[in-house]
């Protein structure tokens, strides 16, 4: 499943060429931004990637924990997180969040799942929720989850994939599940688009308040709070 490298995301994702995902982007860093009392928080990004939100991040919070279990992506998340003195990088698998963060520097979480991560978990991406449920539960924390949308797969996923293709492979038509929302390419890349159903049930099974939503045709990005 993973097959891509640092260098070949930071290339493709910083320079798409695709008005959907540049607004998806920039409504995710808009609702990150409106986290009140943000100061006094540890954001906390899950499946964090080379640290593509941490300049943004650091400016807000207290402290920042980014996470990633691609050895890859750790080592340009490590040399990122190191300009910094309130950033701290982990290599980890986020099914074990809880026990990850025992050390951790953690005041006040706003835990962070986004650019569609729960969606290419390497593992369950049930035990995500349930350990970002329990340690946001723990601390009394908050949840940001940005996720795309089975309903737009077909038409501009099946593009975006097409122009990402360098990345997560050829397209394998025979084995893309639109009625699921499961994208699979012929490298083994897969990548699951939600339902409306699911995102309704991601936010009843978290069960806090809803404090903001971004909602489209393409995305949804959800923050709630224990
Ligand atoms: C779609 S990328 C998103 C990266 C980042 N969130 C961003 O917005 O730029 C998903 C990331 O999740 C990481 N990931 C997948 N499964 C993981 C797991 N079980 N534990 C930790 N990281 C994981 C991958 O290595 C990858 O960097």
């Amino acid at each position: 499943m993973r097959k891509y490298t640092s260098e070949k995301y930071i290339e493709l994702v910083e320079k798409i060429d695709d008005p959907v995902f540049q607004s998806w982007q920039r409504a995710e860093m808009d609702v990150i931004g409106k986290v009140k009392d943000s100061k006094n928080k540890t954001f906390i990004d899950l499946g964090a990637g080379y640290g593509r939100v941490l300049p943004d991040l650091v400016k807000i919070a207290r402290n920042v924990i980014s996470i990633d279990i691609n050895p890859d992506m750790i080592a340009e998340l490590e040399r990122r997180t190191k300009m910094y003195k309130n950033a701290t990088a982990i290599g980890g698998d986020i099914q074990g969040l809880s026990k990850l963060l025992e050390k951790g520097d953690v005041k006040n979480p706003v835990l962070l799942i986004i650019q569609n991560t729960l969606g290419t978990i390497e593992g369950d991406y049930k035990k995500v929720l349930s350990e970002t449920k329990s340690v946001a539960e723990k601390y009394q924390g908050e949840v940001i989850i940005s996720i795309l949308r089975q309903e737009v797969l077909k038409d501009y996923g099946m593009r975006f994939y097409t122009a990402i293709q360098e990345m997560t492979g050829e397209p394998d038509l025979e084995n893309i599940d639109f009625e699921r929302g499961i994208f699979r390419s012929k490298t083994g890349y897969q990548s699951k688009w939600w339902t409306s159903d699911e995102i309704e049930e991601i936010k009843s099974y978290f069960g806090g308040k809803v404090v903001n939503e971004f909602l489209t045709p393409h995305f949804a990005i959800i923050h709630i709070s224990f």
